[in-house]
C-alpha cells in the first residue's frame, strides 16, 4: 500500500503557530484596547456574502472583483469569501436598521483574495476594520488618523510609517475630472500599457495608480483631481488637514492616490513603510458616504480604515519591537506516578483559581523527574512544583524556584506563587 502524502495548507493560506500566534494576539489586543478607548464597539459579520454585494460595492472594474475573489455556487446562489470587510459591514448596517444615528464599530477577521502570494501578500489574510457610520463631518476622518498615530506609537513603529492622503471629491466632481483625464490619456494613448488601455474605458482613475515606470512621466503630467475640486470637496479636505496640522501629524498629499476599491469619496489615505519591499501599505481607508445607498439602503455618511494585520506584524518584527512573550509567570507541576497525577490535577485547578493571571501547567507524561525538570526549564518556568508518592503521603509539595535552585517543602494549601 502506498503511503499517503501529508496534506499541505492551500497556497497563500498560512497556519498561525506560536510564537507568531502570540504576536498576532498581542496586536489584536492592543488595537482592541485602543479602539474601545476611542468609543468603537465590536461588530461581526459572516465570512461569506452574496457575490453581488462585493461586485456592487467594490466595483466591477476593480482588480479585486475582476480577478481576485473566491467565488462558488451554492445551489443556485453565487457566494464569495469576503475579500474585505467594509461591504459586509455596510450590508449589516442596512439590514439591522443602523443607517440612523451614529455607529462606531470595529471588527477583525480573515479576508480572502486570490492574489499571487509573496511576502506580505496572502490569499487568506487578516484585517482589523474600524468604521464610523452616521457622521458627515470631516473631523471624524481626522480622528481616525489620530487613532492610528496612537496605535503606531503604542506598537513602537511610528518612525517607520508615512501617511499619504488625498481627496477623491464628490461623485459629480470625480465624473467631470474623469472626462478630463480620459481625454488627456487618449491623446497619449501610444504611451499606455495594455492594462491601462483596457482601464481607459472601465476605470481610468486606476491608471494613476500604475506601477509601470514607463508611464511615470505621463501620470505625473496628467491633470489632477486636486486642481478641479468643488467648494464642498475643498472645504472637506481642508478641514481634515487642519486637524492634522493642529495635532502636528505629518502627512504627504499624494494626488495620484486613488485606492483600489470604488466606493470612496472625499478623504482617502494610506500608511506605507519602506521596510517591507513591494507590499508596503500597512493600513488604508477613507470616506465612503455613497456606499449604503449604492447597495440599496438609506444614505448614511461613513468613514473607516483597515489595518493589514500580517503586514503590521512583519513591520513590528523587522524593527524588533515585539515585547518579550516568555512567561515568567509559569508554574510547572512535575507529577511522578498515577496518584500524583490525580492530586496534581486537583492542586493545579486550585492554583489556577487563586492565580488567574499566571499559567499553571501540568506534566502528565510517565517520564522521570529529571526529564520533567528539563522541560520545565525549557519552558522557562518560574517554579517547579514536584509531587511524588512521598509528598502525597505527607500532603506536601516540593516547590523549587528554578532561577536560583532554592526549594522548600510546603503543604498544598500554603503554596505561594507570588
Ligand atoms: P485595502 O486597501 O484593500 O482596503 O486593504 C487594507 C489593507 O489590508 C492593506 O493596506 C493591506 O495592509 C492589507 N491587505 C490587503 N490585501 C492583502 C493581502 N492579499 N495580503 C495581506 N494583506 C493584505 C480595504 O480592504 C478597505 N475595506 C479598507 C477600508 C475600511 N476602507 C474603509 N473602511
Amino acid at each position: 500500500m502506498s503511503k499517503q502524502q501529508p496534506f499541505k495548507s492551500v497556497r497563500g493560506m498560512n497556519d498561525l503557530i506560536p510564537p507568531q500566534s502570540q504576536q498576532f494576539e498581542y496586536l489584536i489586543n492592543t488595537i482592541k484596547k485602543l479602539v474601545s478607548n476611542y468609543g468603537y464597539k465590536p461588530f461581526y459579520t459572516p465570512i461569506i456574502e452574496n457575490t453581488g454585494l462585493f461586485s456592487r460595492s467594490i466595483g466591477e472594474a476593480t482588480d479585486v472583483v475582476e480577478k481576485e475573489m473566491f467565488t462558488f455556487l451554492d445551489s443556485r446562489d453565487s457566494l464569495t469569501l469576503r475579500p474585505e470587510g467594509t461591504a459586509g459591514i455596510a450590508r449589516a448596517v442596512i439590514q439591522n436598521g443602523l443607517t440612523f444615528g451614529t455607529h462606531k464599530i470595529w471588527t477583525q477577521g480573515p479576508m480572502f483574495r486570490r492574489e499571487r502570494p509573496q511576502k506580505g501578500r496572502y490569499r487568506q489574510f487578516n484585517q482589523v476594520s474600524v468604521e464610523c457610520f452616521g457622521v458627515a463631518e470631516p473631523q471624524v476622518d481626522a480622528e481616525q488618523i489620530i487613532l492610528l498615530t496612537d496605535l503606531w506609537k503604542e506598537l513602537g513603529i511610528s518612525d517607520y510609517l508615512k501617511l499619504e492622503i488625498n481627496t477623491l471629491a464628490t461623485e459629480q466632481t470625480r465624473a467631470n475630472y474623469r472626462q478630463k483625464l480620459v481625454s488627456y490619456l487618449e491623446k497619449n494613448i501610444e504611451l499606455l500599457d495594455d492594462d491601462s488601455k483596457r482601464r481607459l474605458t472601465t476605470n481610468p482613475l486606476r491608471i494613476l495608480d500604475s506601477k509601470n515606470l514607463k508611464m511615470a512621466e505621463l501620470i505625473q503630467k496628467a491633470p489632477k483631481l486636486l486642481d478641479c475640486l468643488d467648494t464642498e470637496s475643498e472645504q472637506h479636505f481642508t478641514k481634515v488637514l487642519t486637524v492634522l496640522d493642529n495635532l502636528s501629524i505629518p502627512y504627504t498629499i499624494n494626488p495620484t492616490l486613488v485606492r483600489g476599491l470604488d466606493y470612496y469619496n472625499h478623504t482617502v489615505f494610506e500608511w506605507t513603510t519602506d521596510k517591507l519591499g513591494s507590499q508596503g501599505t500597512v493600513c488604508a481607508g477613507g470616506r465612503y458616504d455613497g456606499l449604503t445607498s449604492h447597495i440599496g439602503g438609506k444614505p448614511c455618511p461613513a468613514v473607516g480604515f483597515a489595518v493589514g494585520v500580517e503586514r503590521t506584524l512583519l513591520l513590528i518584527e523587522s524593527v524588533d519591537k515585539f515585547p518579550n512573550f516568555s512567561n515568567n509567570n509559569l508554574a510547572y507541576l512535575v507529577l511522578l506516578g498515577e496518584q500524583a497525577k490525580i492530586e496534581g490535577l486537583k492542586l493545579a485547578k486550585k492554583l489556577r483559581n487563586s492565580y488567574p493571571n499566571k499559567t499553571i501547567t501540568t506534566n502528565l507524561q510517565n517520564i522521570s523527574l529529571k526529564a520533567q525538570l528539563k522541560k520545565a526549564d525549557q519552558e522557562k518556568a518560574k517554579y517547579a512544583i514536584i509531587i511524588g508518592d512521598n509528598e502525597i503521603a505527607n500532603n506536601l509539595a516540593l516547590v523549587k524556584k528554578l532561577s536560583t535552585g532554592e526549594q522548600i517543602t510546603v503543604s498544598f494549601d500554603k503554596i505561594d506563587l507570588s
